[in-house]
């Protein structure tokens, strides 16, 4: 759909971010950019991030970026009053479980105190549309699989970081039976894994990965010894632990289907959508596939369970796609061929020079 409509992505220059950038830039949307580099590197505080820039390259498009944080309400007002916004997509948050547990005051303060700034600013500039990076954390320990839009949110969310989730979803709901101008769809992502098939961006995680994926290719790119698989007497297929892992691409167009969903003028109010494929995989099926996508040995050892983890998680992706026309395309064997050529490609993220 050719629109010319315009998309301030917050957080545009981290990993699922910068994924649904080279997508909206694709669909033609005019993308702005809010990043504070928390999570996303630039050759200096003043310069495009790296992962823009290369998107830039990419796409043949220009993206206008700015390296401010959604808290100082000054500075995203400016933004806002100087590009006329259509549509908000909000990824910006801090999101590593652990580090939640141990700075609890810092994730409600970027991530809730940031939301509610920036919801605030987008209602003084009248722009009433919004797609928040949701999680399948505020689903806490569930009930029934596969998990649906109706099982309850808020119930047991083991740490800070989903609680924020949850928080901000409440928030908005709030903020929508507030004011009927205002339409927001909170996307519960599962598992993202996988990279843009060009290797040119991907997941660049700092320090010891949180996450399975980059886990397992830093394994593979002999940056980390030996991979710690929590807790190997689940009741699930191996033992491990199950997950419901689902290509960053097809997440990031699940953004583009959801802001579709805006031109229909029917669509009013909050509405929660997952974003999963609906299959559960363990983590030595996904070791098994990584290491025929790579041709590398992975070295594992298994270690104690990760307390508040849980046996198994995965979706049921059906209502995205009876009301988004969405469902995921890409099957394990893409997400562990790009994760590899991403992070072959670049072995130290961003700051690998051989890269471009
Ligand atoms: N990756 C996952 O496994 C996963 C799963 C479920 C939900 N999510 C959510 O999706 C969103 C994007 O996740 P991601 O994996 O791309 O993370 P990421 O860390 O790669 O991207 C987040 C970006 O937001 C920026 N940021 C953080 N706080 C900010 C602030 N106060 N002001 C401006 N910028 C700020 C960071 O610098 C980073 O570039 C997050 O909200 C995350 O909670 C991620």
């Amino acid at each position: 759909m050719a629109n010319g409509k315009t998309v301030l992505v917050t957080g545009g220059a981290g990993y699922v971010g910068s994924h649904t950038v080279v997508e909206l830039l694709e669909q033609n949307y005019n993308v702005i950019s809010i990043d504070n580099l928390v999570n996303a590197y630039a050759d200096s505080p003043t310069e495009k991030p790296e992962s823009l820039k290369r998107i830039e390259k990419l796409t043949g498009k220009s993206i206008t970026s700015y390296n401010i944080d959604i808290r100082c309400k000054d500075n995203l007002d400016k933004v806002f009053k100087t590009h006329k916004i259509d549509y908000v997509i909000h990824f910006a948050a801090l999101k590593s479980v652990g580090e939640s547990c141990a700075k609890p005051l810092q994730y409600y303060q970027n991530n809730i105190s940031g939301s509610c700034v920036l919801f605030e600013v987008m209602s003084e500039n009248n722009v009433k549309k919004l797609v928040f990076s949701s999680s399948a954390t505020v689903y806490g320990t569930p009930q029934k699989l596969p998990l649906d839009e109706n099982h309850p949110t808020g119930q047991g969310c083991t740490n800070p970081y989903g609680k924020t989730k949850f928080f901000v979803e409440e928030i908005m709901k709030d903020l929508c039976s507030s004011d009927s101008e205002w339409s927001a769809i909170s996307l519960r992502y599962f598992n993202p894994v996988g990279a843009h098939e060009s290797g040119l961006i991907g997941e660049d995680p700092s320090g010891i990965p949180n996450n399975l994926m980059p886990f397992i290719a830093q394994v593979a790119v002999g940056r980390r010894a030996k991979l710690s698989v929590y807790g190997s007497d689940y009741d699930t297929i191996d033992g491990t632990g199950v997950r419901d892992y689902i290509h960053v691409n097809d997440l990031a167009i699940g953004h583009v289907r959801a802001l579709d969903k805006f031109c229909d003028n029917n669509f009013k109010g909050f509405k929660p959508y997952n974003l999963g494929t609906g299959k559960g995989l363990s983590v030595l099926q996904m070791v098994e596939a990584f290491k025929k996508a790579s041709g590398k040995d992975i070295p594992y050892e298994i270690v104690d369970r990760r307390p508040g983890d849980i046996a198994s998680c995965y979706a049921d992706a059906s209502l995205a796609l009876k009301e988004l026309n969405w469902s995921a395309t890409k099957d394990v064997n893409a997400m562990c061929k790009d994760t590899w050529n991403w992070q072959s490609k670049n072995p130290n993220g961003y700051q690998t020079k051989t890269a471009n």
